[in-house]
């Protein structure tokens, strides 16, 4: 094997340089991007290029020194001398708009890595400074009285964060009989709700009656503004935490759902639990429980108006799906078939594991759940097993179409009206824009949904179809229930 097959070359065959690059220079770097100047002989120019061992600069024919003159050189930077030494004007070359004077330095060298550190500091501090500047005047054009319940609302939530922090500190170190413990921390918490939750609702409520209206060129400064106060202690609750990172991908995922309808306990600390707690009885979450007990009672109803038959059920954007859940458990005897449609598998995991369990021993007649991992979009192009799920008695859809706009809405509900019997009811759901959780959803956990009236949800309604129509809310009032009955 040869030299140069085991090392890949040969140091005989190593090239030197051609032509004029036999004499050795020094790297020349481009000078004209850079904002240092060249004094010399008490005139200032601009850079043109610069080595080691010398610079060129820009000049006019009158300004050009005496060629072989040795002079005083100086680098500056708005007033600040970065280097200074003896230089020899050694040529002068033509160049767009006047002359490049070249001189060699000639008692010292320059060190160049100087120059681009200072340059990239003072690119740094230049973008650093207009950036802060922006965003201090954006938070400064934001309604003064919001500014400050937000500081306000971080003082609170400061001064609960560190009282209940030293607590649980004082706990720790404790003796066991003396610590908390967690049916203490319970109890304990149980009781310290009456002195948080009715403050950090209201807080809610005002925050969303000082953003509703926020002007469109306003909107992004308030999310930054409200986040870099608010988010880091907000996202301690484990329901702002998942609802502002959306680890699914999306928003108002069914753990989320999940949180609101039972797991009302979580977090990591005492503050963290106690701002979840909190956080499960905004309005949203008060909403999205009360629909549970809405749909319920929905499909009682549909039990009684086809009594005799076993009864179809189809919930698309089912997540959690709790109704049913608690229906099943409720009903263990009754004879209905569920149909839960999701996109997401963990959803639709969720609910197969709880009901699963639930479904243990089901009677001869009693319900029955079927899965079905399929979005929007593949139910509107038709895709299998649309024929599985043809023939429903009730089909709904809660907390989905609060997702959708309106023309894809009005595609899927005529897709849905499709596949329910002849007498058959389609309930959709949707927020009211009285929803007073819209502003911390929107600006501090990027939770956008699409909010309705009660005439945008008639006027999704695709004409002419005959049908009856009204419109419903849940106990809270904040879901509203779209209602069409087939002939
Ligand atoms: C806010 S949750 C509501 C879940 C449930 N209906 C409830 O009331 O608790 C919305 C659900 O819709 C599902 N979803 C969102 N977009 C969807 C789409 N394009 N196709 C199918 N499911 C969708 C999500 O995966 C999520 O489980």
């Amino acid at each position: 094997m040869s030299v140069q097959e085991i090392w890949g070359y040969r140091h005989s065959l190593l090239k030197g340089g051609r032509g004029s690059e036999v004499r050795f220079r020094p790297e020349r770097y481009d000078g004209r991007g850079l904002p240092f100047r060249a004094r010399v002989a008490g005139q200032s120019f601009a850079l043109a290029d610069f080595s080691r061992g010398g610079l060129g600069v820009f000049c006019q024919p009158s300004e050009v020194p005496a060629m072989g003159s040795e002079l005083k050189l100086e680098i500056e930077l708005q007033g600040e001398i970065h280097f200074c030494a003896r230089a020899g004007v050694v040529h002068s070359t033509p160049s767009v708009g006047g002359l490049v004077v070249g001189m060699a330095f000639l008692d010292r060298t320059l060190d160049v890595d100087h120059l681009f550190a200072v340059h990239a500091a003072v690119q740094t501090a230049q973008k650093l400074i207009a950036d802060l500047q922006n965003e201090l005047s954006s938070a400064a054009a934001l309604p003064a009285e919001l500014r400050a319940l937000v500081a306000d609302m971080r003082l609170v939530l400061e001064a609960w964060r560190n009282k209940l922090d030293g607590l649980e500190a004082q706990s720790a170190n404790a003796p066991a009989s003396r610590g908390l413990g967690k049916q203490g921390s319970r109890a304990l918490l149980d009781r310290l709700e009456v002195g948080f939750v009715p403050g950090f609702l209201d807080f809610v409520r005002r925050f969303d009656a000082l953003t509703c209206e926020l002007a469109p060129e306003s909107q992004a400064a308030c999310r930054d503004f409200c986040k870099a106060h608010l988010l880091d202690l907000l996202s301690l609750a484990p329901v702002h935490r998942r609802a502002y990172q959306k680890p699914l991908g999306y928003a108002g995922d069914y753990l989320v759902m999940h949180y609101f309808y039972i797991d009302h306990d979580l977090g990591d600390s005492l503050f963290a639990r106690l701002l979840h707690r909190a956080s499960c009885q905004v309005t949203a979450a008060r909403a999205v429980s009360s629909r549970v007990g809405y749909l319920k009672e929905k499909v009682r109803q549909a039990r009684q108006r086809w009594a005799g038959s076993r009864l179809r059920v189809l919930s698309i954007g089912c997540g959690a799906a709790q109704e049913v859940q608690e229906l099943v458990a409720e009903e263990p005897q009754a004879a209905m078939s569920f149909s839960l449609v999701d996109q997401d598998s963990q959803a639709l995991d969720h609910c197969q594991r709880r009901l699963s369990a639930l479904l243990r021993e089901p009677g001869p007649d009693g319900p029955e759940v079927h899965y079905y991992r399929l979005s929007v979009l593949q139910l509107l192009r038709g895709r299998a097993p649309l024929d599985a799920l043809a023939g429903q008695h009730l089909i709904y859809a809660a907390g989905l179409f609060d997702y959708l706009e309106s023309d894809v809405a009005q595609r899927l509900l005529v897709a849905l009206l499709a596949l329910l019997a002849p007498g058959g009811r389609l309930i959709v759901g949707n927020f009211d824009f009285s929803c007073d959780t819209r502003g911390i959803m929107k600006y501090l956990l990027d939770w956008d949904i699409i909010y309705r009236s009660r005439d945008d949800m008639l006027d999704l309604v695709p004409e002419p179809v005959s049908l009856q129509r009204h419109v419903e809310a849940e106990s809270t009032g904040i879901n509203l229930f779209l209602v069409l009955d087939k002939e």
